[in-house]
């Protein structure tokens, strides 16, 4: 008899944004003529840019002529596509990456998720709560966690709490742990760490032999000059530090799936024997064997994004959605709530008005103004007591939801 993975077991139901959608196709389905504005899942609304647009068509082209056809890319991506990243992305910011130790993927959550792979079953793992929920629930699917207590703390996890007194940012633990997930800014409170906030993990790591996971999806949200963009803009990241980065949020490529994961030479780990291996390998080889790279008509577009045209184009996209973060700061704050985030990422994390828990409060923005949010303690136990809005969708929409939200909720 076929046996399954038991670790899926102790997941809970379903994956929080499924979970959300299902509960807003039941009322959508029983209430046919409600207008439902979708603030819930970041997922961006405006078309693709031009310059990313035109860039694809052509390479259409060229896969239609037998003389500049491509069959298998190469696994890692195309150095051309790499070369540019490097160049634009960390050299342009002081930051030591060889275009050779960045793999193109199809995105970060399947990065994220994937790179446990590499990883020993032994390792103490560090998440902040709340925190993207992909981070935990791949590794309870790796078998690195025991079961959930009732709070949804899985035995095993290290859950540092981030929390409006300590600005969203966590505290360095005082104990030892091997695999620590930064995401910032920060999916979902919206929150920043400074130069000195990112050393201080950075000189942690290294004097633990820990990695740090980071994940800077939403780099390109950052205004403030002093933030950085990369982990590798500390000293002696390059010694302890994965970072994942993509272009689903900047370049609106969430459709159409372009992502990278840097893995320095410089970064190696204990194998059970007590020698240092060089992760890089590692991960070329995973890649190598189960994954096929990114199609070239995806790569072309996404290389079209460090092009003159790309870079004015994507940046007025961000600048369009920190817009509505924006509005929504200001329009929330004005009726009372307690607001978060919205300045440096297109996520505002929003206090729910007292007594309300994130899931009746979702319940009750979707039944009466017909607005879906992210309830707060679907990131996490300490995500209790918020929710949290995104920046992703049409002015109108935004408007509208603060509209509707504002007149009906004074905190
Ligand atoms: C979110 O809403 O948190 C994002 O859509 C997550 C993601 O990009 O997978």
């Amino acid at each position: 008899m076929a046996t399954i993975n038991d670790n899926y077991l102790k997941l809970k139901a379903g994956y929080l944004f499924p979970e959300i959608a299902r509960r807003v196709n039941a009322f959508a389905q029983a209430n046919p003529d409600a207008k439902i504005i979708r603030l819930g899942i970041g997922d961006v609304t405006e078309p693709l840019p031009q310059a990313c647009r035109t860039a694809m068509i052509q390479a259409t082209e060229e896969m239609g002529e037998r003389t500049t056809f491509k069959g298998y890319g190469p696994e890692q991506g195309y150095l051309w596509l790499r070369e540019k990243i490097a160049a634009h992305d960390f050299h342009a910011r002081g930051c030591e990456v060889d275009a050779e130790e960045i793999f193109i993927s199809d995105g970060s959550k399947c990065d994220t998720g994937n790179i446990l792979e590499i990883f020993g079953k032994n390792n103490t793992i560090a998440v902040t709560d709340p925190v993207y929920p992909v981070y935990v629930d791949t590794n309870v699917m790796a078998g690195n966690t025991g079961e959930a207590n009732e709070a949804g703390e899985f035995a095993g996890l290290v859950y540092l709490p981030i929390t409006a007194e300590n600005n969203f940012t966590a505290q360095i633990p005082s104990q030892k742990v091997d695999l620590i997930y930064l995401c910032f800014p920060n999916n979902p409170t919206g929150a920043v760490a400074t130069k000195e906030h990112l050393k201080a993990w950075v000189d942690y790591a290294l004097a633990h032999g820990s990695i740090i996971f980071f994940d800077a999806a939403y780099e390109a949200f950052i205004s403030d000059a002093e933030i950085p963009h990369s982990i590798y803009e500390i000293e002696g990241a390059r010694d302890c530090a994965i970072e994942f980065r993509s272009f689903s949020k900047n370049a609106g490529f969430t459709g159409t799936r372009c992502a990278l994961t840097v893995v320095p030479k410089t970064l190696t780990a204990k194998a059970s024997d007590g020698s240092d291996v060089e992760l890089w390998k590692l991960w070329n080889r995973r890649q190598s064997t189960k994954f096929n790279g990114v199609s070239y008509i995806v790569q072309r577009g996404a290389e079209a994004v460090y092009s003159p045209q790309g870079q004015v184009q994507t940046k007025q996209l961000v600048s369009f959605y920190m817009e509505n973060a924006k509005i929504i700061r200001e329009k929330l704050t004005a009726a009372g709530f307690h607001v978060y985030g919205g300045v440096n990422a297109p996520y505002v994390w929003v206090k729910t008005p007292t007594g309300l828990s994130s899931w009746d409060f979702f319940d009750k923005l979707l039944h009466t103004v017909n607005v879906v949010v992210t309830p707060g303690s679907g990131f996490g136990a300490a995500g209790e007591g918020y929710f949290r809005i995104s920046a992703f969708n049409s002015r109108e929409n935004v408007e509208e939801a603060m509209r509707r939200i504002t007149e009906k909720f004074k905190v």
